[in-house]
């Protein structure tokens, strides 16, 4: 079987989540046509069309195939994408050669098909055809087909968001969303930032020690000048790999957002920086709920107490049915061990969000208040504490990095008479 045609992420035999290495970027604002022969593919294009990263295309599905393709496009333009099922072989060819006829310049095709035959591949990439992918078709196929197509290969590491939120006000989200960004930057060696997404209160300022005069309100309020250029301008280097988009933390201001307020922030950081950690304050707004699912990795913080309990399921099974193609989110206990109260422990959580927290970090008072009031992070204050060990795995975790990665067959990116010659 060739590579590409993997099965869906979260089915995975074993029960493990999909490997976070295995990213996806959003597809730009593009139009999508698929012609299916097959009612299964039909739904699978279907539901991709409705996963988070093909949120901005354009997407137009009919059956037919190639036939209804070729009739389709004698007087209308090409979109960018045609996607095209086909049962057999003679018919893609001799179609594809029509199609060549009619077809826009920059129309890219992908072509949905039964045969592993490389023979046939080959006359597929000669007349030009951008993907082959063998039927069946699962959803996150059809997704990451498309977005590959406009994902440069080095675009792979880019872009990554990871969302951090707490299940109730002050279990410690923003301390932990600025410590594991801290390890991803320092410890892996990857470039980051910190977006503060509370505006009103935030303290990513005060925990990296850095008073900017501008910040995320300078963009979110100026939606029409956001571009990387100024984007840019308004981050302050808190380290050498880690930068921070501060909140004003002021209150001359409001701040009710419409949901997709943040939207072209996002994206722009998202062309430049390799990982970036949004922490979003504790409220459900629609633009919380839009960062939460448009991200691409969400982790949720929790104490150990049976209202976190309830607010951690309920965002877990939103998130998770928002989401049915992307791993489901992870979530860690803190603050745990806090001296003679009483507590819900980790596999009661485990139990009732049938997914175990991916760390339960102490609750250490001394440490941790001398790290807030200092604008120290916590392995500045001790480097070998388990704590700070802690922040590293979740940033692993979180990343995709250092772990053992498991061979993952030909890249997805490569074009595609690589993957011929390999087979
Ligand atoms: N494991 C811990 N042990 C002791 N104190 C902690 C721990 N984690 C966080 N804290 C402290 O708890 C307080 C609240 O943390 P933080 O501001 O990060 O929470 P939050 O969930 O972001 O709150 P908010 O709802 O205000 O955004 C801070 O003073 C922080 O230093
Ligand atoms: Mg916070």
């Amino acid at each position: 079987m060739i590579s590409y045609a993997r099965q869906n992420p979260e089915q995975q035999p074993d029960g493990t989540p999909p490997p976070a290495e295995d990213h996806i970027a959003p597809a730009p604002r593009v139009s999508v046509q698929a012609f299916c022969e097959t009612v299964e593919t039909a739904g699978a294009v279907q539901s991709a069309g409705e996963d988070r990263r093909l949120g901005k295309a354009h997407l137009k599905i009919q059956m037919g195939g190639m036939a209804a393709a070729v009739e389709a496009y004698r007087s209308a333009p090409t979109p960018n994408v045609i996607i095209l099922e086909t049962e057999g072989r003679s018919d893609i060819l001799s179609g594809l050669d029509q199609l060549a006829t009619v077809c826009d310049s920059g129309t890219r095709v992908i072509v949905i098909g039964r045969l592993n035959d490389v023979a046939l591949y080959r006359e597929l990439v000669r007349r030009g055809v951008s993907d082959y992918v063998i039927a069946p078709v699962s959803t996150i196929d059809i997704v990451r087909s498309v977005c590959n197509l406009f994902s440069a290969p080095e675009a792979k590491a880019v872009g990554r968001i990871i969302a951090v939120v707490g299940a109730k006000g002050g279990v410690g989200a923003s301390t932990l969303a600025h410590n594991v960004a801290w390890a991803i930057a320092r410890d892996l060696a990857l470039d980051s930032v910190v977006a503060d997404l509370d505006l009103a209160f935030g303290t990513a300022g005060l925990d990296y020690n850095q008073d900017p005069p501008q910040g995320i309100a300078d963009a979110v309020f100026s939606p029409d000048r956001v571009d990387t250029a100024f984007i840019d301008r308004l981050l302050s280097k808190c380290t050498d790999h880690l930068s921070l988009l501060a909140a004003p933390a002021t209150l001359d201001r409001v701040y009710d957002f419409g949901a997709d307020a943040f939207d072209s922030i996002f994206d722009t950081l998202r062309t430049t920086m390799p990982c970036i950690v949004l922490d979003v304050p504790h409220q459900w707004s629609g633009w919380t709920k839009r960062a939460l699912i448009a991200a691409d990795d969400i982790l949720i913080v929790a104490a150990p107490d049976l209202a976190n309990l309830r607010n951690t399921k309920n965002i877990f099974d939103l998130l998770k049915a928002s989401r049915p193609n992307d791993r489901a989110p992870l979530y860690c206990l803190n603050q745990v061990g806090v001296p003679k109260r009483p507590e819900i422990n980790a596999s009661e959580f485990a139990k009732a969000i049938e997914s175990q927290p991916i760390a339960s970090i102490p609750f250490e008072p001394q440490m941790f208040g001398s790290a807030a009031n200092n604008g120290q992070m916590i392995a500045e204050i001790s480097a070998t504490h388990r704590t700070t060990e802690m922040f590293l795995q979740i940033a692993q975790r979180l990343t995709g990095r250092g772990e053992t990665k498991k061979p993952r067959g030909m890249s997805f990116l490569s074009p595609l008479i690589e993957k011929l010659r390999a087979k």
